[in-house]
């Protein structure tokens, strides 16, 4: 019996729920680097950069943008020391991000000289809003911003001869333009890069802002996939940012609609609200009992490392990562957990199965033992757990309830939350030596 299942709600005499679910892992692409980056309030140094970077190659991306380089030096610079200090792995991609202005595209071919793999990630926004506020510009103006800087690219690309060059486009605010337009550009682009089976471009459908529900996303990307003439010869990548909070939803209901690839941060750092948090997407699919192709075993040090680098705080309430969401203060929580893994000793069971958590805290490096907590909310279950873990024994039923009490009131007079080992010296302070 695998570790994890995929979940399944309800069974009908006639139908099992849900009939279409996620079965394997999308292409990763990490975005710390650049959108992450560009978000900060202090964008990352070249160390920081550096220290982020090892990091997410640990974790197993294979795919990394690293940055604008045209746009910013420090990028520039970053990329030139990873290429000539020899810092990618032969299996890893780099990505950099370029606007369809000439200088910049020679400016980021310049920045990727010599580089094994690298992904010129071109870009151009798209939106009606976009349009008429910001570019002043028709249909027919973007398109060709974006088809003049596509054919820059290939023409630089021709002539790398030590490397391969890959190619990606953005129309940028794809959920604010309309359909046929997205395919319209996106069929422009590639007749200029002319992607093939083997060599597929990657075509990146950006929710650069969250205007709707996830469900309407998805449509927008099946419909986009229907109609689009290169959809055999292209990979259907997300960029879903967070700006109604449901930008790891997003992603997942498109996948389901039949993209290929995702975009997104450690813990969701990025513009405004952020972007796709890949820790969260990753791990749910774990509980599922697909296997993400990431390496979240050691969580916490994913965590400090991107706390360091990006100066902002993992919320306590973060999926997965956060400090309580291994913990329970409820009685009745408590008493269900501790019943669950119970159950599990007992039986050796090898699938996971607690009530009220949705992954073995130990398959991300995380404890068992703070998972109960005790504080005025607490009943028999959770205090009985920790005497159990404190003093390694199981108290009758009639002393768990008399305990609890006891510990009840404490709490209550002080406020506070009672550690585990105070737990324990108050139980030896009542009945055993008082
Ligand atoms: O959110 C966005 O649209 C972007 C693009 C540059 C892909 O970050
Ligand atoms: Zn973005």
């Amino acid at each position: 019996m695998p570790k994890y299942v995929p979940f399944q709600p309800l069974s009908l005499p006639d139908r099992t729920w849900p009939n279409q679910t996620i079965r394997h892992a999308p292409v990763w692409c990490s975005v710390d680097l650049r959108d992450g980056n560009q978000a900060l309030i202090n964008p990352m140094g070249p160390a920081k950069k550096m220290e982020l970077f090892k990091t997410l190659l640990r974790i197993g991306f294979k795919e990394i943008e690293v940055g604008f380089p045209a746009a910013s030096e420090t990028d520039f610079s970053f990329l030139r020391e990873l290429i000539e200090q020899q810092l990618i792995p032969d299996d890893v991609t780099i990505q950099v991000l370029t606007q369809a202005r000439p200088q910049l595209i020679e400016r980021t071919f310049e920045a990727i000289a010599g580089a094994k793999n690298a992904i010129v990630h071109l870009y151009n926004s798209t939106s009606t809003l976009q349009r008429r506020v910001v570019f002043r510009a028709d249909k027919a103006e973007i398109t060709k911003l974006a088809v003049d800087g596509a054919t820059r690219i290939h023409e630089l690309a021709s002539q790398v001869s030590d490397g391969r060059v890959r190619y990606q486009y953005s129309p940028e605010s794809f959920t604010g333009t309309e359909i046929d337009f997205s395919v319209e550009i996106c069929d422009a682009v590639c007749n200029v890069w002319q992607p093939t089976i083997e060599n597929k471009t990657i075509i990146n459908l950006p929710s650069t802002v969250e205007l709707a529900t996830p469900n309407v996303y998805a449509d927008q990307i099946e419909l986009f996939c229907r109609l689009f003439k290169f959809r055999d010869r292209a990979i259907i990548s997300l960029h879903t940012h967070n700006d109604r909070g449901t930008g790891v939803a997003a992603s997942e209901l498109a996948l389901l609609a039949g993209a290929d690839r995702v975009e997104g941060t450690l813990f969701g750092n990025g513009e405004r609200t952020g972007n796709l948090d890949i820790v969260t997407m990753a791990l749910n699919l774990t509980t599922q009992g697909i296997d993400s192709g990431l390496d979240f075993s050691n969580i916490k040090e994913v965590r400090r490392v991107a706390e360091f680098c990006t100066e902002l705080k993992v919320h306590e309430r973060t999926p997965y990562a956060g400090d309580l969401v291994f913990t329970a203060f409820s009685g009745s929580h408590q008493d269900a957990i501790k019943k669950g893994y119970d159950a599990m000793k007992e039986s050796g069971q090898e699938q996971f199965e607690v009530p009220y958590l949705t992954i073995d805290p130990a398959d991300i490096g995380r404890q068992y033992d703070p998972i109960i907590r005790v504080n005025s909310q607490s009943g028999k279950g959770g205090v009985a757990y920790l005497v159990e873990n404190e003093l390694g024994f199981r108290l009758p039923r009639r002393l768990q309830v008399a305990f609890s009490q006891v510990v009840q009131q404490a709490t209550d007079s002080t406020g506070q939350e009672m550690p585990a080992r105070e737990v324990g010296k108050k139980f030896l302070e009542t009945y055993v030596s008082p």
